[in-house]
């Protein structure tokens, strides 16, 4: 390989970078000459708004820094490649530029909708006889993707839900008075529930856990969840619920469009979801007078790289080593998967697989993994999640906060 250029695109996550800084550390250890790096991915490139990634990693503190750096260090987007048909100069445009630059490989980290990315370029570049090679790399912290055993992203999402459950129902509880708060926590993920079953991975001896878990991959009932709620104000002084943003009503309706179903759409289509938790607190206070609080986790779940998992940052950065080796076998139109191996103590490999499979398919949690009558999560899920949050990487302070690496 002479030249690369690796891209984020989609929601950030905590560990991102750490993709970032494994393309980069595999391509310098394999003598690629220059890595650039697309600014708010394949939109930037499109502008050719790019840099030379040596300009910032070229020292280890700074190395150190970008693993520790939340949001998409070099910037994302929501950007779906149209169509060849009538396109035909978008894709000219971005090939123009990869030989301008004397790009032979693009790297692409992102979840199912940028995965598309890979698979238009891929299948543009065989069409027409074009040398350059394309290789997604897995990140997303909804934990969609098919194939890969999970995505990187996810352990470090799932670590920040969960402790900080764990702090929001210490809280709640501290009140032992007749009438309790009700506190309805909503974590995102659109159509796919695995953020939020890791509202699970709370409890423990020192905490009793959340009271019941609401999935997208079970129809949202209101009136069995009022029931449930009422149930659980008789008998106990604290009461915390988790659910998901995309919770739908078994006709289809999104719970947070209860109230306004004028959700904006983003480039991928996707409605924006937040508003159901106070949606539902709002319904709860009027039906049954009760204390009510709504928290919505938002970007924090996936800017908290100071509680980033760092089983989830190792991988992170693995997954970008992989694409960057694979590539340099001449492998194409392909994305690095994880693959856990069948031993007591968690490990994983990595290995690639068709990007034809993988782009625009959504994984939802097995079915069988819910507990559907107690609204909560069953072992088979808590065993799959705990290994991926296991272990911590210290930030870097600086007066008191922490320091992040930005581009100039
Ligand atoms: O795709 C990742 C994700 O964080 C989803 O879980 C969430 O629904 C969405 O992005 C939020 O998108 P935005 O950051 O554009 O509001």
């Amino acid at each position: 390989m002479k030249n690369i250029i690796v891209g984020q695109s989609g929601g950030p996550t905590a560990v991102i970078n750490s993709s970032v800084a494994g393309v980069y550390k595999k391509a310098k250890e394999l003598g690629v000459k220059k890595v650039y790096g697309m600014v708010h991915g394949i939109e930037g490139f499109l502008k050719e708004n790019i840099i030379d990634l040596d300009e910032y990693l070229d020292n280890e503190e700074n190395f150190e820094l970008l693993k520790r750096t939340p949001s998409a260090f070099l910037g994302s987007c929501r950007y779906k490649l149209p169509v060849v048909e009538g396109n035909e100069e978008i894709y000219e445009k971005i090939f123009e530029l990869l030989d301008k630059y004397e790009i032979d490989t693009l790297f692409y980290i992102g979840g199912n909708d940028s995965m598309d990315t890979i698979k238009m370029l891929s299948d543009y570049a065989k069409d027409h006889n074009k040398h350059q090679l394309f290789m997604g790399v897995p990140k997303t912290i909804d934990n969609d993707l098919g194939i890969t055993d999970h995505c990187p992203g996810y352990g470090s999402a799932c670590k920040y839900i969960a402790t900080s459950l764990k702090e929001i129902i210490r809280d709640n509880s501290s009140f032992g008075v007749e009438k309790p708060t009700i506190c309805i926590v909503e974590i995102m993920g659109r159509h796919a529930g695995w953020l939020t079953a890791a509202a699970s991975l709370c409890k423990d001896n020192d905490c009793e856990g959340v009271d019941a878990i609401y999935l997208p991959e079970v129809p949202f009932d209101l009136d069995k969840f009022l029931n449930k709620v009422k149930t659980l104000a008789k008998k106990k002084s604290s009461v915390v619920i988790a659910i998901s943003e995309g919770i739908q009503t078994k006709d289809g309706k999104f719970v947070c469009e209860l109230n306004d179903d004028d959700k904006k759409v983003d480039a991928f289509g996707h409605k924006q979801l937040s508003g159901s938790a106070s949606t539902l607190a709002n319904i709860v206070a009027k039906e049954t007078g009760l204390k009510t609080r709504a928290i919505e986790f938002s970007t924090l779940q996936r800017a908290a790289t100071h509680l980033a998992s760092l089983t989830d940052i190792n991988e992170a950065q693995m997954v970008g080593e992989k694409a960057v080796e694979e590539a340099n076998n001449g492998k194409t139109g392909m994305m690095v998967i994880l693959v856990r191996n069948d031993s007591e103590e968690y490990s994983c490999t990595t290995d690639i697989y068709d990007i034809h499979n993988i782009a625009n398919v959504e994984k939802k949690i097995p079915l069988e993994w819910i507990d559907e009558k107690n609204n909560y999560m069953k072992d088979e899920y808590i065993k799959y999640a705990k290994p991926l949050i296991q272990g911590e990487l210290l930030p870097i302070f600086k007066d008191g906060v922490v320091t992040h690496l930005v581009r100039k």
